[in-house]
């Protein structure tokens, strides 16, 4: 008796819990970030290595630069933003679409950077036009 009760519990759970999944997976998928595609490519390393791990090759790159003076290096955020930035807003981190935002509001990730770093695209293509005689 004992042991008809735990299988009958055992399939409610399953098919419970699969009614659930299956429900859960259509609202998960229409919340799915839109990330926006990037102005140019490739990108500095594959797609999914990225989605796993700028955020160490950015912090490691951060401290290599501020600790032992390394300059121009493939990791950069000037180098991110000039590929990354929008379409529309111009920036990686201005409008909750952007490319930087977008996903970090998922995974609900705040990050400080863009107080000090340009989070646009330098316009020296535009200065250098305007100077141009
Ligand atoms: C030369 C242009 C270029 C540079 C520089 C660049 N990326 Fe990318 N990045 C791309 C392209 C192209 C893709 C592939 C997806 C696409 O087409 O938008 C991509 C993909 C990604 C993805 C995965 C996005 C997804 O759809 O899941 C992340 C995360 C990412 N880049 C972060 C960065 C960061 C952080 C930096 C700076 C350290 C950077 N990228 C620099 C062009 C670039
Ligand atoms: C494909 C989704 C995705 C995109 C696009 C993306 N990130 Fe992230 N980022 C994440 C996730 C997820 C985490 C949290 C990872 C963790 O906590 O282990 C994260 C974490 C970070 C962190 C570390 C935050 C902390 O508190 O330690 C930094 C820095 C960062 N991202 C920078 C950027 C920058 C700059 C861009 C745009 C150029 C960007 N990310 C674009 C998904 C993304
Ligand atoms: C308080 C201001 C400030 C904040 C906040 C800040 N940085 Fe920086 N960052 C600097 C300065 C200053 C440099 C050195 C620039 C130089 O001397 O070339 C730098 C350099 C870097 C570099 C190497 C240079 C480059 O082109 O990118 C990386 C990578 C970097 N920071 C990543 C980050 C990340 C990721 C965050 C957020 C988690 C962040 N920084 C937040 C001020 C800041």
């Amino acid at each position: 008796m004992r042991r008809w009760l735990v299988a009958l519990a055992w399939l409610l759970l399953a098919a419970g819990g699969g009614a659930h999944a299956a429900a859960g997976t259509d609202a998960e998928d229409s919340l799915l970030p839109k990330i926006e595609r990037a102005l140019n490519g490739p990108c500095i390393a594959d797609p999914a290595t990225m989605r796993r791990h700028h955020m160490d090759l950015l912090k490691h790159q951060r401290w290599r630069t501020v600790h032992l003076g390394e300059r121009g290096a493939a990791v950069s955020l000037e180098r991110c933003v000039a590929c990354h930035a929008s379409k529309t807003s111009g920036s990686v981190a201005a409008a909750p679409g952007d490319f930087c935002v977008s996903c970090h509001a998922y995974a609900a990730v705040r990050i400080d950077c863009f107080e000090c770093h340009a989070s646009r695209p330098a316009a020296h293509g535009a200065v250098a036009a305007e100077a141009r005689p």
